[in-house]
């Protein structure tokens, strides 16, 4: 178990904005960041980080929390893994107290495939720069293509001995589950045999964003026409081919700075490209290129620069891949390599200052790009640059942003020669029919009421109670400790048997108020986290008589701390969609804290009551006979305690 005097030092250090900062790319908007969702595919940013708050909320997933509550979420970390990460990030050093037997148990399954691929790589790095077989085999091979053994040791690249088991049974020796080895498919496991999946290979670790050790990738040394050049890791429960991008970890941060990402085909253009000095370089990997992939970089930049080798062949088929980046609302350049180069030769024979240059003279916006892939295939052929317009239209109706697209309508027009009306005309036919399939497929996905299942109600009703509860969890939050003067109503009875109300005032603390009108009605929460929530606030406000908001949220489990954000990030919600611009007002704050307690309170006690109304009522129609009398009489006494708490309510607003 991680000391809490770690704990405690990791939360002083950790600025969540800075956290963050390193997986999406955020924007200061007012006292806020904000981002597009990492959480989900958007083209508008409704991800907000608060430095003041130190919380962080994205309204398009509902998710929040605080910086730890983020990298559970989003690097699927555990707790302590979270505050390690921290602790690494932020210098500090990790006090540990004994680990029981149980807790080591307990890591669980994607854990241990985390460990035996951090294992893996660690072993295929050491075998790569101690063994004999190592630095004769594979170590030469890397110096050979020019890498360095700063590049070697950044990337952590490796070598797996040509023997059928030298890494399997050393793993196995070291305590690893053949289960897990197989899983990661770092072995291949046949009948009783295990065999190396990387044998003779040398090896490049595929990382997360976060650095944790994916997968990898094997290029055989040998020249062997049967065998495949590479051998990437299979699937598994931590590799998804299609959502990793080779380089991520190491390109990230110059990313973000640079405001650009360039994307080569192969693991070898990524190190070249970043021993030059070009760091904000990623791969995927000869797959074509895939809408979580490009969500990856979305979220640290909106420009892309796609690099091809200099064979024309396949050109075509990759762009494509372009498509997909336009669609997502990126900006998209291309950019071709010399006959017979590829972004790893060139960027090896030439200096930073070359390579920069021609990065600049040679990246061409999509739309330039195609004309001149045309021009060079069908100069004089009519039904070829027909094709090629339509291509070229098909594109810039993929851009999500109008603006955009007539701009580049008007620059299409004048490049190949043709009016813009007629690409207007072709471009609103495109629209249409995206239009009218979108709304096909909608009609399919559509389900009659009837077969939706009971327990997803399509109707959504506001629970009233719940806002009510949440509510009250607000103020005590914000307000929990300003003193406040409250006006209460005295119910009084006159001569004549008429009631009536006189006020009182008293003086006291939000919360205190808040404890004692609940417990004289013997009011009890109904959300269990809004339940402990409340205990653990009056608690903290009783012992301290003060509440440090950003303190307490990261003492919470981050599931309660996540309620919370919600609650803390509402006015932000408004900053977001900018409500007033679109003259939609949002309801003012309350004119005081202590009309709003009231109030607040007195709908709560009015909702309980109904809700026991509404519960008799019930009871009587399945006609439980013997309690009628009772019952009928706890009905009236309740609508008319309803009738006096509605006139109470009544006056307070
Ligand atoms: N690739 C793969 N499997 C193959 C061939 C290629 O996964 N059988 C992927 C690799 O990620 C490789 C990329 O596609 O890096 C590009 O392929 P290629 O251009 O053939 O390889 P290079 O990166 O140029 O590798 P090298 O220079 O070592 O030949
Ligand atoms: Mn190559």
């Amino acid at each position: 178990m991680i000391a809490k005097t770690t704990i405690d030092s990791v939360f002083e250090a950790a600025r969540v904005e800075e956290v963050i900062g390193d997986f999406v790319h955020l924007k200061k908007s007012g006292s806020n960041f904000k981002g597009l969702s990492p959480f989900s595919d958007e083209r508008t940013p409704s991800f907000m980080v608060s430095p003041v708050k130190q919380i962080w909320k994205d309204f398009s997933s509902g998710k929040g929390g605080n910086v730890v509550a983020f990298l559970m979420e989003h690097e699927h970390f555990t707790y302590p893994e979270a505050i390690k990460y921290l602790a690494k990030k932020y210098g500090i050093e990790i006090e540990e107290t004994q680990q029981s037997s149980e807790q080591k148990a307990q890591a669980n399954e994607r854990e241990s495939l985390y460990l035996v691929s951090e294992f893996a790589k660690k072993y295929f790095h050491a075998t790569l720069l101690k063994s004999e077989e190592g630095k004769a085999i594979g170590l030469s091979y890397f110096k050979e293509r020019g890498f360095t053994q700063e590049t070697i040791e950044t990337f952590e690249l490796g070598y797996s001995p040509d023997s059928w088991d030298a890494f399997t049974s050393h793993a196995l020796k070291k305590g690893y589950k053949l289960e897990y080895l197989e899983k990661t498919g770092l072995t291949i496991v046949k009948e009783e045999k295990q065999f190396d999946r990387f044998k003779g290979r040398v090896l490049f670790p595929i990382l997360s964003m976060s650095g944790r050790t994916l997968g990898f990738g094997g290029r055989i040394l040998r020249n062997d026409k049967k065998a495949a050049k590479y051998l990437n890791s299979p699937e598994s429960d931590i590799y998804h081919k299609s959502k990793v991008l080779y380089g991520i970890y190491h390109a990230k941060q110059s990313i973000a700075k640079e405001d650009r990402c360039y994307l080569v085909e192969g693991y070898t253009d990524v190190i070249q490209f970043y021993q030059r000095g070009i760091k904000n370089v990623v791969s995927s990997s000869g797959t074509a290129l895939t809408p979580e992939q490009i969500r990856l970089i979305n979220r640290l930049t909106q420009n892309i620069t796609v690099l091809f080798d200099g064979d024309a062949a396949g050109l075509r088929a990759s762009l494509r891949g372009v498509d997909l980046i336009l669609e997502q609302g990126m900006n998209v350049k291309i950019c071709t390599f010399p006959e017979g180069e590829d972004p790893d030769s060139f960027a090896r024979s030439n200096s930073l200052e070359e390579l920069t240059l021609f990065l600049e003279e040679n990246s061409r916006d999509f739309i330039n790009f195609k004309a001149s892939l045309l021009a060079s295939e069908a100069k004089d052929d009519p039904i070829k640059k027909a094709d090629t317009i339509r291509d070229m239209v098909v594109s810039i109706a993929k851009i999500p942003d109008v603006i955009k697209r007539e701009v580049y309508i008007k620059e299409c027009s004048r490049i190949m020669d043709i009016s813009e009306a007629v690409l207007f005309d072709t471009l609103a036919q495109l629209l249409q029919k995206e239009k009218r399939d979108a709304a096909k497929k909608q009609k399919k996905d559509y389900k009659p009421m009837g077969v939706v299942p009971a327990d997803k109600k399509p109707v959504k009703k506001v629970d009233v109670q719940y806002e009510l509860e949440r509510k009250i969890i607000e103020i005590l939050l914000l307000y929990g400790n300003s003193e406040e003067e409250f006006e209460d109503l005295i119910l009084e009875a006159d001569e004549a048997g008429n009631i009536t109300f006189k006020p009182e005032t008293v003086t006291a603390r939000v919360f205190e108020k808040i404890y004692l009108d609940l417990q004289d009605d013997e009011i009890e929460f109904a959300n269990e986290d809004f339940k402990s929530l409340y205990f653990e606030i009056i608690n903290r406000l009783n012992q301290e008589q003060q509440l440090q908001v950003d303190a307490f949220v990261n003492e919470l489990q981050p599931e309660k701390a996540s309620a919370i954000t919600d609650i803390l990030m509402e006015e932000e919600k408004y900053q977001l969609h900018q409500w007033e611009t679109k003259e939609i007002y949002v309801k003012q704050k309350q004119h005081s804290i202590s009309q709003m307690v009231s109030e607040t309170i007195l709908n709560l006690r009015r909702e309980l009551l109904a809700q026991k109304i509404s519960e008799l009522s019930e009871a009587m129609k399945e006609g439980a006979s013997e309690n009628t009398q009772d019952h009928l009489q706890d009905i009236v006494d309740y609508i008319s305690l309803k009738k006096v708490l509605s006139e109470k309510l009544r006056r307070v607003l």
